[in-house]
């Protein structure tokens, strides 16, 4: 059996943001249609920051082998739609019974998770924080600070995601936005449809 070489990567605090990374994405404003509620303030913005980096990330991702694991690092500019924060896509892991911590680096956010039922719980995240996303619920992190908000994260290497859940259902149970007083509050998604038993099942199910 070929052995991977064991290595070590640095946070770094410019672009880079992981070395000796494996791979990078970034989500610009226009990647982030529908998910805002305010449609018409998204539609003004994306006319003229379309092209604005939301979020970005930088991982190692070793191989996708049952066992492995893929860590890097999430960076997100702060930021509002009308008075939503801005926040990730969110995901259920491909394989939902797949768990994921995130390690607050920099900044100040939540991860807004929700079981396939719709119960919702709100973590805080911030510097020295770790939140534990249990298998079985989709996450979505949230900008709710000033500053950018940074993050480490690992998951098991075979977890995948599945980004439809969220999509089908209209969005996640909750919205986070601000509460007029510097915080952040939750607030029910008025365009939410909770799901069916058979979607549930299919969900949990998925391999
Ligand atoms: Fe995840």
């Amino acid at each position: 059996m070929k052995l991977f070489d064991p290595i070590s990567c640095t946070v770094t605090k410019n672009g880079e943001m992981l070395t000796n990374a494996t791979g990078r994405y970034r989500k610009a404003l226009s990647d982030l249609r529908g998910l805002y509620a305010d449609r018409e303030a998204f539609a003004g913005r994306e006319k003229t920051e379309g092209d604005r980096v939301v979020y970005e990330v930088a991982e190692f991702r070793p191989s996708d082998r049952a066992g492995d694991m893929i860590f890097g690092v999430t960076r997100m500019v702060p930021g509002k739609i009308g008075d939503e924060f801005f926040m990730t896509r969110g995901h259920i892991h491909r394989k939902a019974d797949r768990p994921e911590i995130y390690f607050g680096q920099e900044g100040h956010g939540v991860m807004l998770m929700e079981s396939p039922e719709g119960e919702i719980r709100v973590e805080e995240i911030g510097p020295q924080r770790i939140c534990y996303v249990p298998p079985y619920w989709i996450h979505r992190s949230v900008n709710v600070g000033e500053k950018e908000l940074t993050m480490l994260f690992a998951y098991p290497a075979d977890s995948g995601q599945n980004y439809d859940i969220i999509d089908k259902s209209g969005g996640m149970a909750a919205r986070i936005v601000d509460d007029g007083t510097g915080g952040w509050r939750a607030v029910a998604n008025l365009d939410y449809r909770r799901r069916s038993k058979v979607d549930v099942t299919r969900a949990l199910a998925e391999q």
